[in-house]
């Protein structure tokens, strides 16, 4: 880990996960990741934004080496990711404070037993002179905790939002080269953690508007020196309206459900609408979550096991009720062996979406003639609902 100037005196110091694959125990990162803390040398306080995951402990300690007093550590987000060598910090500093939103406060006792008196909260859009420089805390609660703050450096312009706006990218970019790569990245990173939260977050975005800034330095993934690129990719993903797309994440156990699955694709391509099927045996679960954020709606293929869904498809239909896209229409489609309760199951576990559930399409055994009528029955009235509603 190298602490890189951003602007005099304002360093990045990065901990680049070249080779970590899941994050979370959860969340596929095919990129790895970096974990982004900042350093601001003011004229009379020095602060350190955030940390390091306990993983880079002895890389972020040799970081700060060169660094001869901390005054304020700002913590803007307490998973550990961030927050986790704090306790460290503080250890190193003794006469350090961390400064931190009114709902980190418990937080940061709770995950770090970091002493309360080591703590102290500051208000919404409280700003703090550290000498010729100013920095002003806003929360942006939800991205994705309840405590989630970002920090405005006003004299440099440059808005430090923690995961807000952050990419799983391991790079050794300061700032985004590619932008397209950082668009997945950070879609995937949106969809993943902050798409339930999206009502949340869109009044985020409203209230950093006001704010000139010429760079946003996340946590996660390079900094963005053009922000709107970052900030209407995130106008998009939560406010625009659905896309003309279908997506389909399906299992097949011995070919019928996909057979299902490849008539449906080629019934819904015929009529112009935009397919994405989804292998649930192979698929990377972040892909799944990255279509998610833009269709309009899901079809779930499922073979019956015992009497309800496979289990995969139970799992991928509860990750969909839980990062609630914005999607409007949803069936179900799969063949059995000889009974099923597969749909009533699959539509409990993404009722919360509030779905106009067209219906569905289950054959028993290997999908007939008639079965492909009914798939292509219901591409079109995928198409007419998408139609009406004048998707693109
Ligand atoms: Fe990057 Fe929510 O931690």
């Amino acid at each position: 880990m190298i602490k890189r100037e951003i602007v005099k005196n304002v360093h990045l110091l990065a901990g680049v996960d070249w080779h970590r694959r899941l994050f979370d125990s959860l969340i596929p990162l095919p990129d790895g990741t970096s974990y982004n803390a900042y350093f601001i040398r003011g004229g009379t306080r020095n602060v350190l934004l955030d940390s390091a995951d306990p993983r880079f402990c002895a890389e972020f300690t040799e970081a700060l080496a060169g660094i001869d007093r901390v005054d304020y550590v700002v913590s803007h987000h307490t998973e550990q990711d961030h927050s986790g060598l704090i306790p460290a910090v503080l250890e190193k500093y003794p006469g350090a404070v961390v400064l931190a939103s009114q709902k980190a406060r418990d937080l940061l006792a709770d995950h770090l037993a970091i002493a309360p008196e080591r703590i102290r909260s500051v208000a919404d859009g409280e700003t703090l002179d550290i000498g010729g420089r100013t920095l002003k805390f806003i929360y942006t609660p939800w991205v994705h905790w309840p405590e989630t703050m970002c920090t405005y450096l006003a004299e440099d312009r440059i808005l430090f939002s923690c995961d807000f706006f952050g990419s799983h990218l391991a790079t050794t970019d300061m700032f985004v080269s590619d932008e397209s790569t950082v668009y997945e990245a950070a879609k995937r990173y949106y969809a993943e953690i902050m798409m339930p939260f999206r009502q949340v977050v869109a009044g985020n975005l409203e209230k950093i508007k006001p704010l000139a800034i010429d760079i946003i330095a996340p946590s996660h993934g390079p900094l963005h020196r053009k922000p709107e690129f970052i900030v209407n990719a995130y106008r998009d993903w939560i406010l625009g309206p659905p896309r003309n797309l279908v997506v389909i994440p399906f299992i097949s156990m011995h070919g019928s459900t996909a057979r299902m699955v490849e008539c449906l694709v080629d019934c819904l391509t015929t009529r112009g609408v935009k397919v994405m099927p989804f292998d649930l045996a192979v698929t990377d679960i972040g892909k799944l979550a990255i279509a998610l954020v833009d269709a309009a709606t899901i079809v779930v293929g499922t073979p019956t096991v015992h009497v309800g869904p496979h289990p995969m498809v139970s799992y991928a239909a509860g990750l969909a009720g839980n990062l609630r896209p914005k999607a409007k229409f949803a069936s179900i489609i799969g063949s059995y062996g000889w009974s099923t309760r597969a749909v009533e199951t699959i539509a409990g576990l993404v009722q919360n979406l509030k779905l106009d559930i067209i219906p569905p399409v289950l054959c028993k055994g290997l999908p007939r003639a008639k079965d492909f009528e009914a798939l292509d029955a219901l591409a079109g009235a995928i198409a007419a609902k998408h139609a009406g509603l004048k998707l693109k």
